[in-house]
């Protein structure tokens, strides 16, 4: 018996398999319940007693070591097979978390597309500019508050240049340039000296709009803003315009829209009064057009601007304008959109 008990021993140390299915059919053949292993076990009881005691050792030596080997000779192929063999290509990938637009970005693009489909192209200006370009050529003149320290950044020492505290400079910029007819909008970012609350911030963006052309009208101002303020807030909007007063306009409105939150009734956002205001706008004044090279007898034209903060805390009814710069993830994710 410990003859053939060694014997066995040297058979199974030398096993291999070339695959899980051959390992499984050596585990029938030494270790299931009718394999070589229990017939030897079966065969013991015939063991002389004084042997038993040597012949159990051995025996019970050959089942853990024939057991250690099947399970290795198994494991090789579960390894390999968790290595590729066994992945479902067919399931759902893990998502990829992606980013958000920022909701400025979205309405900016938002403002654009609206004045595309009117004609309107994109130009940009410097953020860094001069005196000429903010305020003289825009017709403020030279004792006008906008000029003080107290609501403009002036780089360094030098008066003449500040950070623009309006986007209408690159009306003067792109009239400057090019003759009529002019038909663009100009978005960017604009500086004022001011305490940051809920309500105003000291960095915030804007969007400008200039048409010139041979007979353009008052009318024409107001049919485009009518479009916009419709596309933008809904196809309800009513707009009004209020008589104004800036510099580089004559004569100058500022535009308000039904508030989109009760429709007219009354409410928080539109203080009761059923109207918010959104942009300034009018005539470009000849003065203007005249500063810039454009004959004022032959062209006329409009212009408006907008703060795109303003605009995006109507649409998306946000009471803090804080939020839009603080980029807390949990607040710019609720803006997943297609734009
Ligand atoms: N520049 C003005 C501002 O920052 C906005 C504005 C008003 C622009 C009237 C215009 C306009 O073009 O015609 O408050």
């Amino acid at each position: 018996m410990l003859g053939k008990i060694n014997e066995l021993t040297a058979e199974i140390g030398g096993l291999s398999a070339n695959s899980a299915g051959e390992a499984e059919e050596l585990r029938i053949k030494y270790l299931s319940k009718k394999g070589i292993l229990s017939l030897l076990f079966d065969e013991f009881k015939n063991v002389p007693s004084q042997e038993k005691k040597a012949v159990g050792m051995a025996l019970n030596q050959l089942k853990n070591s024939a057991h250690e080997k099947i399970e290795t000779l198994k494991k090789q192929f579960n390894q390999q097979s968790d290595k590729g063999e066994n992945i479902d290509c067919t399931l759902p990938g893990s998502p990829f978390p992606t980013g958000t637009r920022h909701p400025l970005s979205i309405v900016k693009n938002q403002i654009i597309d609206i004045f595309a489909r009117l004609g309107y192209t994109v130009a940009e200006g410097p953020e860094m500019e001069d005196d000429w370009h903010v305020f003289s050529a825009l017709n403020f003149p030279p004792e006008h508050p906008a000029r003080d320290m107290q609501d403009t950044f002036f780089i360094g020492t030098n008066p003449d240049i500040v950070l623009r505290t309006h986007t209408s400079s690159v009306q003067v910029r792109v009239m400057e340039k090019q003759q009529p007819p002019i038909r663009a909008i100009f978005p960017g970012r604009v500086f004022r000296n001011e305490a940051i609350s809920a309500r105003a911030h000291c960095i915030f963006h804007q969007v400008e709009g200039l048409y010139i052309d041979e007979n353009v009208s008052f009318a024409d101002l107001k049919q485009s803003l009518l479009y916009f303020a419709k596309e933008m807030f809904g196809q309800d909007t009513r707009i009004r315009l209020r008589p104004s007063f800036f510099p580089f306009t004559e004569p100058s409105a500022e535009m308000d829209i039904s508030c989109s939150l009760c429709t007219g009734k009354g409410c928080n956002m539109c203080k009761n009064t059923g109207w918010v205001e959104i942009l300034g706008c009018g005539m470009v004044d000849p003065n203007v057009l005249e500063n810039c090279n454009i004959d004022s007898k032959k062209y006329s034209g409009f212009a408006f601007g907008m703060g795109i903060e303003r605009i995006t805390l109507l649409k998306y009814r946000i009471n803090d304008i804080r939020l839009l710069f603080e980029n807390d993830i949990r607040f710019l994710e609720q803006f997943r959109t297609a734009h």
